[in-house]
């Protein structure tokens, strides 16, 4: 059977990223451009000056991807992107950049949801089976994801306000930690432990988040100590945090996978790189005979290869974008 090869963008947030897959799993070459340097120093990301770096930097990191790659245009057979959900100005770069390349080289142009991605980045790890259930907490999305086979996604659950990812961020900052806080509470965690008495966030039947709730007690608690001139074992609060955030969304996983009769599951989404996740997720998984899959840690935030993975299969299903295609900030994942 003849190769085929994705050129794929994306530029949904603070990394510019352009990426060639090879059949939906093979990665040939990857480049990304990452603006987090700059965006530490305002505490987040400001979405004008990531606008601004991914336009600056686009053009380069294709030449730099096709280089890395040994190949031509002329070998693509299509181009897939990013085309939301995100900051409008970051990804009409990405989608300005592959409907101009799509032009010019006459190749199809595939519109990739950006969490379809993030699940995808499991299948350059390992083909992945179905049915399967797909854990995605991101820095924007946390949700319980069934799919049948490829490129059917039914959400069963969400969270009905924060990310995972945005919690783990805003309780860094009222713990002084920079932009972004979740890796460094992760690192916390295993030097503290669970002393610290934070609720359990929405522990209810349904498939659903809350971490709106936990989120307020950490802000709340760390305020109260201050005013009362003690000082926060941040150690022993990142541990607690982290324990408690973790074990609803595994309690909840499991539940889907028992109800809906799986035994594949997969991680997805930046938050996917949390050690305390990844551990007791494979420790419940062996127990359960469940078969995990996480991405590397390198594309569980933002990359263009598993755009191209996701791709690839969209491309395979025949799906299409014209050259009208247009960013969207929001749009369920189909
Ligand atoms: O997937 P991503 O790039 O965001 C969206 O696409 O929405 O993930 C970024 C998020 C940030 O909130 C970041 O703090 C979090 O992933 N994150 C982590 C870890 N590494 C990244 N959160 C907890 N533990 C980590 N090790
Ligand atoms: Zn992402």
């Amino acid at each position: 059977m003849k190769d085929t090869y994705i050129l794929a963008f994306e530029s949904s947030c603070d990394e510019t990223s352009v990426s060639i897959i090879r059949n939906g799993y093979d990665e040939v070459a990857t480049v990304v451009l990452s603006q987090m340097d700059i965006h530490a120093l305002y505490g987040g990301v400001v979405p004008e000056i990531a606008s601004r770096y991914h336009v600056e930097s686009i053009t380069l990191v294709i030449e730099e991807c096709l280089k890395k790659a040994n190949m031509t245009m002329e070998e693509i057979d299509a181009i897939a992107v990013t085309y939301g959900p995100g900051l409008i100005g970051s990804l009409l770069v990405g989608v300005q950049a592959a409907k101009t390349l799509a032009y010019i080289y006459d190749k199809p142009l595939v519109p990739v949801h950006h969490i379809a991605g993030h699940i995808y980045a499991n299948n350059l790890v390992k083909q992945m089976k179905f049915p399967l259930i797909a854990l995605v907490v991101s820095g924007g999305h946390t949700e319980i994801v069934l799919m049948k086979e490829d490129y059917s996604f039914e959400k069963i659950g969400g969270t009905l306000d924060d990310a995972v990812g945005e919690a783990y961020d805003k309780v860094a900052r009222v713990m002084d930690l920079p932009y972004p806080g979740g890796p460094l509470i992760d690192k916390l965690a295993f030097e503290g432990e669970d002393t610290y008495p934070l609720p359990i966030p929405l522990d209810d039947d349904s498939y659903n988040f809350s971490f709106s709730g936990i989120k307020s007690a950490v802000i709340n608690l760390v305020h109260n100590e201050e005013q009362r001139g003690n000082t926060i074992n941040r150690a022993n609060l990142a541990a607690s945090f982290q324990n408690r955030v973790t074990d609803i969304l595994i309690k909840k996983t499991m539940r889907a996978m028992r109800e809906y009769n799986v035994y594949n599951l997969i991680v997805a989404g930046g938050v996917s790189a949390n050690k305390g996740l990844r551990a007791k997720l494979e420790k419940i998984c062996l127990e359960n005979n469940y078969d995990l899959v996480v991405p590397e840690i390198k594309y569980c935030t933002d990359n263009a290869a598993m755009i191209g993975a996701a791709g690839y299969y969209a491309y395979k299903l025949g799906r299409r974008a014209d050259l009208d295609l247009n960013a969207k900030a929001v749009d369920e994942l189909k």
